[in-house]
């Protein structure tokens, strides 16, 4: 479903950029890795895509599938009511498209990236119009270009209880719980063919919050199941803390329970958040890649997913140096390639997925 297999795989041997210039490969163990590889890709920022050519060329080298990082958000595609702009997105969609590249389509819903008027939605009436004429009308112009959509976006609360397993939301306000199965109703119906995905985060942490989110997630998928509502995968967005183990038992259980129920699993916004790290460079960039290692190898142990997608591909822009600042002021290095394009062990352990081997 995702992605066009290995494409540019030829390009990855040599060059300026290539992997052979990397410290040695940690090791990946992956048992249930198919041979054939994982498609690997990056979230795509408009404005670096824009304006610079080794974003562009390091997409090309690096990546089989892409994404719009805020492109096909409500605050960007709906600046006022009427509306629809597709231009950032579009932009994106045709690089990839050109290249032969797979797309994702993030988000449909989302509590955050909307704008102003929708933030200011008072009635039911008025949000239940807005919502279903957002999700009919975007999946519907992008029918047989995005094969895949994360439908719904952090709909979890951040912390569970059995009283209140969902994130207050506007969504949730106006439309209460069903928003949920709604939104996925209108997506199958604007494009039958569509692959569509519960995106969340904290999924992997080892304490009682994580298990109770994912406890929330399959509870979701069994309620869409049986009323026979499509929903094919989850996402885990797998920002992960530097500071957190991984808490593999956990996360493979959850896996194969996901498993059970048909789910696919994709690795769609994953980045380290290195705020806690010692400031050395190279010591946190073999942090970073050993908690990498650790997760992916759990996560492809026990399922081939169906892409791992990084929130970015440079330390150059990455939504963690605004949203989580380290204390020494020193810029965050939690993507796979350094600030000059550089790549890091991070790398590695994405190619050597992509080229389904250890
Ligand atoms: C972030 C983008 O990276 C930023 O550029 C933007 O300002 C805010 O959103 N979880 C998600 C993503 O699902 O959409 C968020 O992306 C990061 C957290």
């Amino acid at each position: 479903m995702l992605g066009t297999g290995l494409v540019g795989m030829a390009m990855l041997g040599t060059g300026s950029l290539g992997i052979d210039t990397l410290a040695p490969a940690l090791p990946l163990t992956q048992s249930a890795l198919a041979a054939t590889g994982v498609p690997v890709g990056a979230a795509v920022m408009i404005e670096d895509f824009r304006l610079d050519p080794r974003l562009r060329e390091a997409l090309l080298r690096y990546c089989d599938v892409l994404v719009p990082m805020n492109d096909l958000k409500w605050e960007a595609l709906r600046h006022d009511r009427d509306g629809f702009d597709y231009s950032g997105a579009d932009e994106v969609i045709a690089f990839a498209r050109r290249h032969g590249k797979g797309l994702r389509g993030h988000t449909l819903v989302w509590n955050d990236g909307l704008p102003a008027w929708a933030r200011a939605i008072v009635s039911r009436a008025e949000a239940e119009r807005e919502f279903n004429r957002h999700i009919e009308t975007v999946v519907s112009r992008f029918k047989g270009i995005i094969p895949v959509w994360d439908v719904v976006n952090e709909v979890i609360a951040h912390e569970p209880t059995p009283g209140r397993p969902l994130r207050d939301s506007i969504w949730l306000r106006h439309l209460g719980p069903g928003y949920i199965e709604t939104a996925f109703r209108l997506a199958a119906a604007a494009d039958p063919k569509a692959r569509l995905v519960i995106n969340d985060y904290d999924l992997e942490n080892p304490d009682a919050r994580t298990a109770q989110r994912r406890r929330e997630i399959i509870a979701i998928i069994r309620q869409l199941k049986d009323k026979g509502i499509p929903i094919h995968g989850v996402g885990l967005q797998a920002h992960l803390y530097a500071e957190r183990a991984v808490d593999v038992d956990g996360l493979q259980r959850f896996i194969a329970e996901l498993l059970r129920m048909d789910m696919t699993v994709t690795i769609t916004e994953l980045d380290v958040i290195d705020w806690r790290l010692p400031a050395d460079p190279a010591t946190r960039d073999a942090a970073v890649a050993k908690l990498v290692s650790t997760f992916l190898n759990a996560v492809l142990a026990v399922c081939s997913p169906a892409g791992i997608v990084t929130w970015g591909l440079t330390d150059k822009s990455s939504w963690i140096s605004e949203t989580f600042k380290r204390p020494d002021g020193l810029p965050a290095r939690p993507l796979p390639l350094d600030a000059a394009y550089r790549p890091k062990p991070f790398m590695n352990l994405l190619q050597n997925a992509r080229r389904g081997r250890a």
